[in-house]
């Protein structure tokens, strides 16, 4: 089936590698990217969530997607994925940093060992496939780099662990969009607000989390997985060419409005006083 948005082509002649491509929004834009025409090299972890997921969108889409194994964690793990996309399909063009995760916790409750893990996915993970990219193929033919974060503008009460590691992602990106402009290489950043995917399932049931965050959005909706792939795929194509840095946000309106966290009144809310200045008079 075509693309609802793009032309078939668009991508044509372009090897796409996704991280987290097996599942979720990375599924989703592994699809979209070749349904338009792009070789798509999916890769995470787990043969469980790739290899299926290969098939099946090689099915949907009609004609070859591409499954390997890499931890995006584990820099050996990720120069040998990057050495074979490029010895099997001879370049790489676009590369979507969707893989990572995280866990929700007040940040009181997160051990070392959950902070390091999610930082070491998110923020060095990026790194490492971005700049593993970079050294085999981009910094000497250029191309194109979109790196899924989330919402970092304002705070992200449980998640203090992931918005930190996101933000690092942003600031990079923005960072490496100046030093690697004179290789041809665009960087840019999609922040999702709460997005209807696989990662959902992660949160704790029971505690209505996720009506709670469907009324905090203004359109009152999660957003959709295809929503996020148009906007990578738009990126990624000769639209996109003169966008670099930035970091997009794809949240219905969240950002600007409001939260799902409760911080309870005290019992006894402080009276204000209105200072009076000796010159000014108020009528009683
Ligand atoms: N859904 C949302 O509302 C939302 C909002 C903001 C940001 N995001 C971010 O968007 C991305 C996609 O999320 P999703 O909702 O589609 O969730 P998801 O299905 O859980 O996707 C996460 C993907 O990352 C892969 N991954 C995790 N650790 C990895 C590692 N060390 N090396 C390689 N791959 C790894 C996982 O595959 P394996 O387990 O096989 O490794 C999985 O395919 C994630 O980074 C997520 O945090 C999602």
């Amino acid at each position: 089936m075509s693309s609802r948005i793009f032309r078939d082509d668009l991508l044509a002649g372009k090897v796409a590698v996704v991280t987290g491509g097996g599942t979720g929004i990375g599924a989703a834009t592994a699809r979209e990217l070749a349904r338009v025409g792009a070789t798509v090299v999916i890769a995470s972890r787990k043969k469980d969530h790739v290899d299926p997921a290969a098939a099946g969108l090689t099915e949907q889409v009609g004609r070859t997607v591409y499954g390997d194994l890499c931890d995006i964690r584990d820099r050996d793990s990720v120069n040998g994925f990057v050495g074979r996309v490029v010895e099997q399909h001879g370049r790489i063009d676009i590369l979507i940093n969707n893989g990572g995760g995280q866990f929700f916790s007040p940040a009181d409750m997160i051990s070392p060992r959950g902070w390091d893990a999610v930082i070491n996915t998110n923020l060095t993970g990026t790194w490492n496939v971005t700049r593993a990219v970079h050294d085999a193929w981009m910094g000497a033919h250029g191309g194109k780099v979109v790196s899924i974060t989330m919402l970092t503008q304002r705070g992200f009460p449980g998640m203090a662990h992931s918005v930190a590691s996101r933000a690092g992602v942003e600031a990079m990106t923005r960072t490496l969009a100046v030093e690697w402009a004179n290789k041809g290489i665009v960087l840019n950043a999609i922040a999702p607000g709460y997005i209807a995917s696989n990662g959902i399932r992660n949160y704790p049931p029971g505690l209505g989390l996720v009506e709670k965050m469907q009324s905090c959005v203004p359109l009152k909706r999660m957003g959709t997985m295809d929503e996020v792939a148009w906007m990578i795929t738009h990126l990624a194509s000769p639209a996109g060419d003169y966008i670099t840095g930035q970091t997009i946000t794809i949240d219905g309106g969240k950002d600007l409005w409001g939260d799902y966290w409760i911080i309870p009144d005290p019992e006894d809310l402080k009276p204000f006083e209105l200072p009076v200045e000796p010159w000014e008079h108020f009528e009683k």
